[in-house]
C-alpha cells in the first residue's frame, strides 16, 4: 500500500475504531477479494466491536492498494460517509506503468517499512556482494509461508549486518511474502537481563499504536508470551531480523512459530530450536576488488588511477 494512504488509514484508526461494524464492510471486502475468510474469521474471534475493527484496520495495513480502495467503497456504502471523507484523500492513484520507482528495488514502500522496522541503512561507502544478497534472498523465499529460521554466518566483520539490511530493500520480497514488516533487533552478546531488556523494547515497539498500553514484561518467558501473541494477531507475515546473536539459548525467547533471519558468527546457533532452517555462508571479508572498489570510494579516484599501494593497503586491512 502506498505510505500516503497507510498514512491516512493510521491518522484515523481511532475514529474508524469507534465507529465502524465490520461484518458488512468485511463482506464487500470479500467480495472485492481483497480479504480472506480466515481473514474475516481472525477478526470475528474479537471479543468487542472495537477490537475487531482494530483487528480490520491492522490487517487492511498489511495490504496493497486495491485493499484500501476497498475499504474506502465499503465506508461509503455502508452507512459510514463521514469516515469516507476522512480517508478520500489518501486514495492511491492507479498506477499505468511499473510500480518500481528506483532501479534498485529501493522504492518508497520499501522505505517507510524498512524504516519502521529499524533496518540499518546502508554504509556511507557501499560496495555491492549481489550473489550473496541473492542467496539471503532465496533462502527467504524457501520460507514460504511457514515458520522457520535463515541463519546467516560467518567470521567476525564479513559482512552479515550489511549483506542482510541489503536482502531486505526489496519491493517484491517484503510486499509478497512479509507485508506484516520486518522488525529488526540488534541483540549482541547478552545476559538475561539485556535480553530481558531487549525483549521489553520490543513488544513495547509493536505495541506502540496499541489503544492500551501494557506495562512491560517483567520476565523472559511473560515477554516470549506477548511477543507471541503480537506476531500471531498483530504481525502476521512478519519477519524478525536478530542481528548478532552469540549464544542459542537466547532463540528461545523468539521460538514462537514466526519467521526470523539471524546473523551470527556461530554456524550452529539455532540447533536448539525446531523449525525448519536454511542457512547462508558469508565465506570471508569483502574481496580484494571490492576492498580497492571502497578505497577507491573514499578517495574519489578510478580504480584504475589509484597507486601500487592501495594494493598493500588493502591486504593490511584483511
Ligand atoms: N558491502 C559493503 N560495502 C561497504 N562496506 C561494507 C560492506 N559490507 C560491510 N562493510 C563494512 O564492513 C564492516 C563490517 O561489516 P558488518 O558489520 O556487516 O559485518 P558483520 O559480519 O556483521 O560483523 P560482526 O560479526 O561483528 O557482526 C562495517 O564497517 C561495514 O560498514
Ligand atoms: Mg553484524
Amino acid at each position: 500500500m502506498d505510505v500516503r494512504s497507510r498514512n491516512y488509514l493510521l491518522m484515523n484508526r481511532q475514529a474508524l475504531e469507534k465507529d465502524i461494524k465490520t461484518s458488512y464492510i468485511m463482506d464487500r471486502m470479500i467480495s472485492d477479494e481483497v480479504l480472506t475468510l480466515q481473514e474475516e474469521e481472525r477478526v470475528k474471534q474479537q471479543n468487542t466491536q472495537k477490537e475487531r475493527a482494530a483487528m480490520l484496520i491492522n490487517i487492511i495495513l498489511t495490504k496493497d492498494n486495491n485493499s484500501y480502495r476497498s475499504f474506502y467503497n465499503a465506508l461509503l456504502h455502508e452507512g459510514y460517509r463521514d469516515l469516507a471523507a476522512l480517508l478520500q484523500d489518501g486514495i492511491p492513484a492507479i498506477s499505468s506503468g511499473n510500480r518500481k520507482s528506483s532501479m534498485d528495488g529501493m522504492t518508497s514502500y520499501v522505505k517507510t517499512i524498512l524504516c519502521e522496522g529499524g533496518v540499518p541503512q546502508r554504509p556511507v561507502v557501499f560496495v555491492t556482494r549481489p550473489k550473496l544478497v541473492d542467496a539471503i534472498k532465496q533462502k527467504l523465499f524457501c520460507l514460504g509461508n511457514d515458520p522457520g529460521w535463515v541463519t546467516v554466518y560467518g567470521m567476525a566483520g564479513c559482512g552479515k549486518t550489511v549483506l542482510t539490511a541489503e536482502a531486505l530493500r526489496d519491493h517484491q520480497l517484503l510486499e509478497d511474502y512479509f507485508p506484516g514488516g520486518v522488525h529488526w533487533i540488534s541483540v549482541g552478546k547478552q545476559d538475561k537481563a539485556g535480553l530481558l531488556i531487549k525483549l521489553q523494547n520490543l513488544c513495547s515497539r509493536l505495541e506502540h499504536d496499541s489503544a492500551l498500553s501494557q506495562r512491560p514484561p517483567l520476565n523472559i518467558e511473560e515477554a516470549k508470551d506477548r511477543l507471541r501473541l503480537l506476531m500471531l494477531r498483530r504481525y502476521p507475515r512478519s519477519l524478525l531480523i536478530l542481528d548478532d546473536i552469540w549464544d542459542s539459548w537466547v532463540l528461545k525467547a523468539f521460538d514462537n512459530q514466526c519467521q526470523v533471519l539471524i546473523t551470527s558468527r556461530d554456524r550452529s546457533v539455532t540447533d536448539a530450536v525446531a523449525g525448519n532452517k536454511y542457512e547462508v555462508h558469508v565465506e570471508s571479508g569483502l574481496a580484494h576488488e571490492k576492498g580497492l572498489e571502497i578505497l577507491s570510494l573514499f578517495v574519489n579516484m578510478k580504480i584504475s588511477e589509484l597507486p601500487e599501494q592501495a594494493n598493500c593497503l588493502v591486504r593490511e586491512c584483511k
